[in-house]
């Protein structure tokens, strides 16, 4: 009956796929090398397997019977991520924090604790990666913590269940799941039943006393250790800290939220005494804008409920020998090339004799059709070496037979343009009906590529 005890499955260790024998190409996440071997007991490596029955029966509820409570949302002290979150943490939910090494998720989860903890919340830090003399001295950095803040430095997690139950936080923090351990399993720390069935156990715990757990996932790309997307599918929310870590400043966005819209960012920068939040994003992404300098145009991208003023940038040069060179940094290089040909084709512009290098600057990275109007724009100033007024902005979908379309919340967008000063708005025909009113800014309506252009004639 019972198995043998050194039964091993293979595991994707980015998605977690389980499979009887080692594959090359993961068939459910399209990565190639990233199956790794491990053991499984007999009981374990899967949620409930090898469980009994208990006998118990389980009581159904009738929805008008639930209660929502006024405070079972808490802010974490930061807009940025309340915003993210989706209003503030909710009790009782998982959440996880995913990047790379040295971003800054340690950081950030200290100084929500610090926040909640002034707030009159009983918090428990759990580091399995740092000493304690290590956090006091990130704790030092980031300024004076008071309240009831609970530190411990352990990685067996039925250690760390028990000292939940007998300290009973209302916020918990794991750092990182990828270090902790169940002493009933016998893979090591961080392989991919290790790491689900840890999940699985702060899950229990979680929805068992109503306490918020944030866990931390690093992003691996070498090594036998699981990524963070094994667990994405068994926590509320996943949200990933992103950014260059030559640059300060750090983009947190959620790809995950049972409790709100994934829509939404939070930008942060990182100081010398930790994080701090970026309240207008448009106003860090504008500044050291070249003036009057060919190829560079603004651009406005909604990120959720709110809109992003950014600088696109394009260089279009003749191509030295062979084919045109093209790269595209922080916009999809597909649509580059999509655009390129309508240039060619509609407008007449050899572009395929021209290198074209796209950048979006600050390092922001936008996937709207809006932006396609900034791009050509971009592009034909470059090429024809003509400066767009700088304090235009623009914004419009362009499609293949070169007509540019409406965007959505157009009148967001123009708001955040005056806002920031600006004094004119490059924008699809089609939107200006609804913009009737507008009147502290000069909208230009175009319906086609070619109209555009002329603006720089
Ligand atoms: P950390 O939170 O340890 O990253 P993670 O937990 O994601 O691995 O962040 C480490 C980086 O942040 C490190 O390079 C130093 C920098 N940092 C600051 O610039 N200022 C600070 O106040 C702190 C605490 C860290
Ligand atoms: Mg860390």
């Amino acid at each position: 009956m019972a198995k043998a005890k050194n039964h091993t499955v293979f595991f994707c260790k980015e998605c977690g796929y389980e499979s009887a024998k080692w594959m090359g190409q993961c068939p459910a996440c399209r990565q190639w090398n990233t199956f790794v071997e491990e053991p499984v007991a007999v009981d374990a490596g899967r949620p409930g397997g090898g469980r009994k029955a208990s006998g118990k029966s389980a009581v159904p509820v009738p929805v008008s019977e639930i209660s929502l409570e006024e405070q079972d949302r808490t802010s974490t002290g930061f807009g940025e991520l309340d915003r993210v979150l989706g209003d503030g943490t909710v009790k009782g939910s998982l959440v996880l924090v995913g990047g790379d090494p040295g971003i800054g998720k340690s950081t950030l989860l200290l100084q929500v604790c610090r926040n909640l903890a002034a707030a009159g919340k009983k918090l428990l830090y759990i580091s399995g990666e740092e000493s304690l003399k290590q956090i006091k001295m990130r704790a030092n950095r980031i300024g004076d913590i008071s309240g009831e803040l609970l530190f411990l430095c352990e990685t067996n997690l039925d250690a760390i269940s028990g000292a939940i139950e007998h300290t009973r936080p209302e916020i918990v923090v794991i750092d990182s799941i990828q270090t902790m351990y169940r002493e009933d399993l016998s893979s090591a720390p961080g392989s991919v039943s290790q790491v689900r069935e840890s999940t699985n156990l702060l899950m229990q715990i979680a929805k068992g006393y109503g306490i918020t757990i944030f866990i931390v996932g690093h992003v691996t790309k070498e090594g036998v250790v699981a990524g963070p997307r094994v667990l994405e599918h068994m926590v509320d929310t996943v949200l990933y800290f992103e950014g260059d870590r030559n640059d300060t400043y750090r983009i947190l966005r959620a790809v995950k939220n049972r409790f709100g819209s994934t829509n939404e960012i939070g930008v942060f920068e990182m100081e010398e005494s930790g994080l701090a939040e970026v309240k207008n994003p448009s106003e860090m992404l504008l500044s050291g804008r070249p003036v009057e300098a060919s190829g560079s145009v603004v651009a406005c991208s909604m990120e959720g409920t709110r809109p992003i003023l950014l600088e696109v940038q394009a260089l279009v040069t003749e191509t030295g020998f062979g084919m045109a060179r093209r790269t595209a940094n922080g916009v999809d290089y597909n649509r580059i090339n999509i655009l390129l040909a309508i240039l060619e084709k509609r407008c007449g512009y050899a572009m395929g004799r021209y290198d074209a290098y796209v950048n979006i600057a600050g390092g922001m990275r936008v996937n709207e059709p809006a932006l396609d109007l900034a791009l050509v724009m971009a592009l034909v100033s470059s090429f024809k070496n003509r400066a767009v007024d700088p304090g235009m902005l623009i914004f419009g979908e362009v499609g293949l037979s070169g007509e540019v379309r409406a965007v959505s919340q157009a009148a967001q967008r123009v708001s955040e343009a005056v806002k920031m000063g600006f004094t004119s708005c490059l924008l699809p025909a089609a939107n200006l009906e609804k913009l009737k009113g507008e009147n502290r800014i000069r909208l230009i309506g175009v319906s086609n590529v070619r109209e555009a252009i002329r603006q720089l004639s």
